[in-house]
């Protein structure tokens, strides 16, 4: 472990005020999220796995947190269950805004800086009943549940996150049909992404209108695209628009209404074109793969967070983590995932954050409680937390980072 901590070379300068932490959304890990269109999509399939009590981070948050403090961390990303703060429209539930209230309080308490995402893929039931959103009054909709919560949690919110990933949430709902509400069609796809910026722009004015200093963003999952073969046109062409598409159009669609650049990175993909068949695909590179079987490349990382340098905003890492059950990958993840930071950093990345996905084994949607992301590994029988080795490395090089 001393190896691999001292190849990580970041230093106080860089890293003074830099935070350090894990991420987690709230149908992931909380448990009986009984309002959510997530909870009735399960029971509409007995073979689906079913979220359940997830995590029971709805009651064992405190104990959570304070590991988190204990494993370094100073600050946290979690997200509010829309579908629990609203019951029915305009009905807002006390007993939840109480109960988040006491969450981000908890945060204070272990000194953890907090980030809070408003929409983390689920919606309230009687959202998805009405359409969504595809629906043109669901912009509006969201900002009256934001409105709410700035109001009741405001004063103990640092960051706030509007929506989390909205391609993937379009993809996945509305193309790939792997998430509820299962559709595919393009007019779908263009109306949710329009109705999703013009969320993030209402709601972050409503947010401003009442924390003029506030610190707002998204949180974006990128791509690293790169052209399987840099000699062939074709690819270098699918890569570029792959770019443009899935990792810039959002924020094209929200320009001026982001404080910060939030970057949620997983994977890098090459891509192929041919003419016949006509074909995109995508090539996955030959290294080692995460349980997802997803490629791990650091060199991704950099290049991402390279390419957001154009926006001139502070970038914080809101989300970068490895399904790994046996944890024998992960701490080399984190490690070069660092250092690729580190580099992006000396190439004018301004990188002011770096929260780990995820804090805890949790519902991976629709792979169930297989995939294990958590640097603390969750016994779900007994609820029993157990960090990971891995987690101390993390901590080891926060440790590092800091001074201390
Ligand atoms: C999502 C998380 C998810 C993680 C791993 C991200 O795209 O925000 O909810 O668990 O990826 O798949």
């Amino acid at each position: 472990m001393e190896e691999q901590v001292q190849m990580i070379s970041m230093t106080t300068e860089k890293t003074k005020g830099f935070y350090w932490g894990a991420a987690t959304s709230a149908y992931q890990v909380e448990g009986n999220n009984i309002h959510s269109d997530w909870w009735s999509w399960e029971r509409a399939d007995s073979t689906r796995t079913k979220a359940g009590k997830a995590c029971d981070h709805y009651n064992l948050f405190d104990d959570d947190f304070k590991l988190a403090s204990l494993l370094g961390h100073n600050a946290h990303r979690l997200s509010i269950e829309w579908s629990r703060i609203e019951l029915s429209p305009g009905v807002i539930n006390k007993r939840a805004i109480a109960h988040y209230r006491e969450v981000l309080e908890s945060l204070k308490k272990h000194g953890l800086t907090s980030f809070v995402t408003l929409h983390h893929f689920t919606n309230p039931n009687w959202f998805a009943k009405r359409g969504g959103w595809l629906r043109a009054d669901s912009p509006d909709l969201f900002v009256k549940y934001v409105r709410e919560v700035v109001i009741n949690l405001g004063d103990l919110v640092d960051f706030w996150i509007t929506i989390n990933e909205p391609m993937v949430y379009v993809s996945q709902s509305y193309w790939q049909r792997r998430w509820p509400p299962q559709e595919k069609s393009f007019v779908g796809v263009w109306r949710v992404i329009n109705n999703m910026a013009r969320a993030h722009k209402l709601a972050y004015r409503e947010i401003h209108r009442h924390q003029p200093n506030a610190s707002v963003g998204i949180a974006k999952h990128l791509v690293a695209y790169q052209p399987a073969d840099f000699r062939r046109i074709g690819d270098r062409w699918v890569a570029a628009v792959e770019d443009w598409w899935f990792n810039h159009r959002f924020f094209s669609l929200t320009r001026d209404t982001h404080d910060y650049i939030g970057v949620n990175y997983y994977f890098l993909l090459k891509k192929k074109f041919s003419i016949i068949p006509l074909r995109v695909s995508s090539v996955l590179g030959k290294g080692n793969k995460s349980d997802m079987g997803w490629p791990i490349d650091a060199g991704g990382f950099e290049q991402v967070l390279l390419h957001m340098r154009r926006y001139g905003r502070p970038i914080y890492v809101l989300e970068n983590g490895i399904a790994d059950a046996n944890d024998d990958q992960r701490a080399d993840f984190i490690c070069s995932h660092l250092r690729a930071l580190e580099r992006a950093q000396a190439k004018g990345a301004d990188v002011r954050g770096y929260l780990h996905w995820s804090l805890l084994d949790n519902y991976e949607w629709d792979k169930g409680f297989d995939p294990r992301f958590g640097l603390v590994e969750v016994d779900y029988e007994t609820m029993v937390r157990r960090p990971r080795s891995s987690a101390y490395v993390m901590r080891a090089i926060i440790q590092q980072s800091s001074g201390s």
